[in-house]
């Protein structure tokens, strides 16, 4: 976006645009009025375009709106509609805290512009609060009479520099802010200035136009500082200056992935930035505790090794000092032999038949990677069995799955990790019984149900023999086990060779994670940018697209891993976090997405950073289907970067027959601000190698903004409390008497559904 600036001073205003470095200025002063600072604005800066305007006032300023006439200018400033009289977007601030903001280092600074006057202004974590302290009353005058320039015309400098150092601390005890910032042409008078004190500049007030134009956190934090190393241009001038942009922001993973960042609202300075603060925050070192093993996952003091279950290396890996990867060989030979043996028909259900299909009954981790794969590998699984995904304790979502289904051609894979997870258990009983209800005898159970689990007594207690329950470690996050015995139903689908090329997808991007430094590696990079946007710009979401109907599932797979994983506030001490942390991850298929909610990306007022993802080759055998695919794929990314200036919508409108009151009418709603960021991860054909390196790109990149947040992403104790709640709502629900220990809200809920329910039955 192109932000022209406006710093209304009592004898010039200066005006600067977004990526000019000379700013133009004017003369105002006493009787100055708003309608000649719109006619002198134009006249000055007739050859230059933006989009939007910030102006600096000298007068107090409450939620953009001039309360009071300037004392040093003319009147009809309040209520003034700079808006209407610009033609566009306009922002107003107090002058001062147009500075202050400009010279916002983050946390909670306390702005004193030192001029005729005194201005005042507080920063609080990137937001400006309006402050007016200058007549309160100092020394048995005001703090403007001291600090201002009568106070310098009466003290001499040296004892007025004393005042205002005096009335700066006074000042910050009485805000709490944690530094003072002097601005104002007098802040020239000091040589040295306190360790709390620090000297501003006149031009930080463009900086601070600037910056009334980027989303501001909606709770503090100290990164919010790095939001000076943001770009001055917009994304469609960054290029149109920079030719090597785009293949400078592009990474690759071999010749499978390439990851174009260029359409990401960072610079070379912002990049450095970011890489300093992955070294700053021990991304490495952490990223290294995991591959050797150490309890990473502080709160469950468990090591986190799923890069263990795809090492291809041959290398040892150890947990508590313990080679761990001839247990995970053993897992992979029992999921080979069983898959292999259903897949070729050899394994027979209860009255000889083969399997036909499969029935995957699990939740969270257990069902969203297994359930997510397993479709997008459906272009390799033709030849399988034909799998069934059950999570939902809905109970239609189970009696829906099973009406087509025979039992004696039906496998269950119950998985679960702990295998105490209330709905897949309770899903899992109610299988047991609709397979009994037809086979009716407890030992074909033993042909038609294996458990996937850590839990070797409750699989015993379930009924499920011990020779078909497949393992995994509790070293195993739930939302990190596609790549253990958890994935069995994709080796069931697309076969075991299939599930085998997915570890090695994963297993090279592993490599490429724990070696690849810092400024070429993918999955850091791309945490970066999801701190930069979360912590720094103040996204609050990240939309995930993509550009392959197979890949359906991956916005809700990531769901789980994004959000379950940093969705945190404490850091791994425990203390509270300082700002956001995981942001509200979602997304649908392209096209799909982009006659719903892509108008909310193009012209809405949210920051959505959005992951473009497209294979250049397509598994269906329509060719002009897929180049119109990739088509709209890549035209969003141009569309969400470029934009539509003002003049290029008028243009067409103009070319399309509109002209005056109708054409003035339409335009704003015709304009895109463009500058909208997003990355495009690009791979040849989704083949299973593909797949695996995705999600294991994605993992990492969750691991590295937890690591800069300081945050445990291999936890997850905020689903308990809703647990542990449903369990005694559960049995409310089934007592005869009215709930009475909840809250009024909740009692009355349970009554309600007991008594409609009692009506019905
Ligand atoms: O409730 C959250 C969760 O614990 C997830 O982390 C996990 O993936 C899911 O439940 C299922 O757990 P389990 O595999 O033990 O049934």
């Amino acid at each position: 976006m192109r932000i022209l600036v406006i710093d209304v001073g009592g004898t010039h205003a200066k005006v600067l645009v977004s990526g000019t470095a000379e700013p133009r200025k004017f003369p105002t002063g006493s009787g100055f009025t708003p309608q000649q600072l719109v006619e002198r604005t134009r006249a000055q800066t007739a050859d230059w375009t933006y989009d939007a305007i910030t102006i600096g006032v000298p007068s107090p300023v409450l939620r953009g709106e001039v309360m009071k006439e300037p004392w040093n200018l003319g009147t009809g400033w309040v209520g003034f509609d700079f808006s209407a009289a610009f033609g566009t977007r306009v922002r107003i601030l107090n002058d001062a805290a147009m500075q202050a903001l400009g010279s916002d280092e983050g946390g909670r600074l306390l702005f004193l512009g030192l001029g005729s006057g005194l201005g005042t202004a507080l920063v609080d974590d990137g937001r400006v609060v309006a402050l007016e302290l200058a007549h309160l009353p100092f020394r048995d005058q005001t703090f403007e009479d001291i600090c201002g320039q009568r106070g310098l015309d009466a003290m001499g400098e040296a004892a007025w520099r004393q005042a205002v150092i005096e009335a700066s601390q006074l000042l910050r005890d009485a805000v709490a802010a944690e530094y003072v910032v002097l601005g104002g042409g007098n802040v020239r008078l000091f040589d040295e200035l306190p360790a709390t004190i620090r000297r501003g500049h006149n031009d930080k007030a463009f900086e601070g136009g600037f910056r009334a134009w980027q989303p501001a956190d909606s709770t503090p934090s100290p990164l919010r500082a790095l939001a000076s190393a943001a770009p001055r241009q917009s994304l469609r001038e960054l290029f149109a200056n920079d030719p090597g942009r785009a293949d400078r922001f592009s990474l690759a993973i071999g010749d499978h992935l390439h990851i174009d960042y260029s359409k990401n609202l960072v610079t070379d300075d912002s990049m450095a930035v970011l890489h300093a603060l992955a070294r700053k925050t021990g991304v490495e070192s952490l990223r290294d505790r995991m591959f050797a093993g150490d309890a990473i996952n502080v709160t469950e003091h468990r090591a986190v090794m799923h890069v263990a279950l795809r090492n291809r290396s041959g290398r040892p890996m150890h947990v508590n000092g313990r080679d761990v990867m001839p247990d995970i060989r053993a897992a992979l030979d029992h999921m080979r032999t069983f898959s292999e043996s259903v897949r070729a028909g050899q394994w027979l259900g209860y009255s000889g038949l083969h399997i036909t299909d499969v029935v995957n009954i699990g939740i969270g981790g257990s069902d969203l990677g297994p359930a997510m794969v397993t479709q997008a590998m459906a272009a390799y699984s033709r030849e399988g069995p034909r799998l069934h995904f059950v999570s939902n304790v809905d109970g239609t979502h189970l009696e829906e799955t099973l009406r087509p289904l025979h039992p004696a051609t039906t496998l269950f894979t119950v998985a679960s990790k702990t295998f105490t997870t209330q709905e897949t258990m309770t899903n899992a009983r109610s299988a047991r019984a609709w397979f009994l209800s037809r086979a009716q005898d407890d030992t074909a159970i033993a042909k038609h149900f294996v458990a996937i689990s850590t839990n070797e007594q409750e699989v015993r207690a379930f009924g499920i023999a011990p020779e078909n329950m497949f393992v995994f470690w509790d070293w195993v996050g739930g939302r990190y086990s596609l790549w253990s015995s958890i994935g069995l139903p994709i080796a069931l689908a697309a076969g075991f060779g299939r599930f085998e090329q997915i570890l090695d997808g994963a297993h090279e991007v592993d490599e490429h994670f724990r070696t690849a430094p810092i400024e070429r590696n993918v999955p850091i990079t791309l945490g970066l940018l999801g701190v930069w946007y979360a912590s720094v710009l103040g996204a609050e979401t990240h939309a995930v697209l993509p550009y392959e109907q197979y890949l359906h599932r991956l916005p809700a797979y990531l769901q789980q891993l994004d959000m379950e994983s940093n969705g945190k506030r404490v850091d791994r001490q425990g203390h509270p976090v300082q700002g956001p942390t995981g942001p509200i991850v979602w997304g649908e298929p392209g096209t799909n997405g982009q006659h719903a909610f892509f108008q909310l990306l193009h012209q809405g007022t949210r920051l959505v950073p959005c992951d473009f993802l497209a294979g250049i080759e397509s598994h269906d055998s329509q060719p002009e289907h897929h180049r119109l695919l990739l088509a709209n794929c890549f035209a969003q990314t141009e569309a969400l970067m470029r934009g539509k200036t003002e003049d290029e919508a008028r243009g067409e409108l103009i070319a399309q027959g509109l002209r005056g009151a109708a054409l003035d009418a339409l335009l704003p709603h015709k304009v895109f601000p463009g500058n909208r960021p997003s990355t495009t991860i690009l791979y040849r054909k989704l083949g299973p190698r593909t797949i695996g390196m995705l999600l294991a790109i994605y993992e990492h990149k969750v691991f590295t903004m937890g690591a800069i947040w300081n945050v445990n992403s291999f936890d997850q104790w905020g689903v308990e409390l809703g647990k542990q709640l449903a369990a005694a709502v559960a049995s409310d629900l089934a007592a005869t008497g009215d709930a009475s220990s909840h809250d009024a809200s909740t009692n009355r809920l349970i009554n309600l559904a007991r008594q409609r329910r009692a009506d019905v039955s």
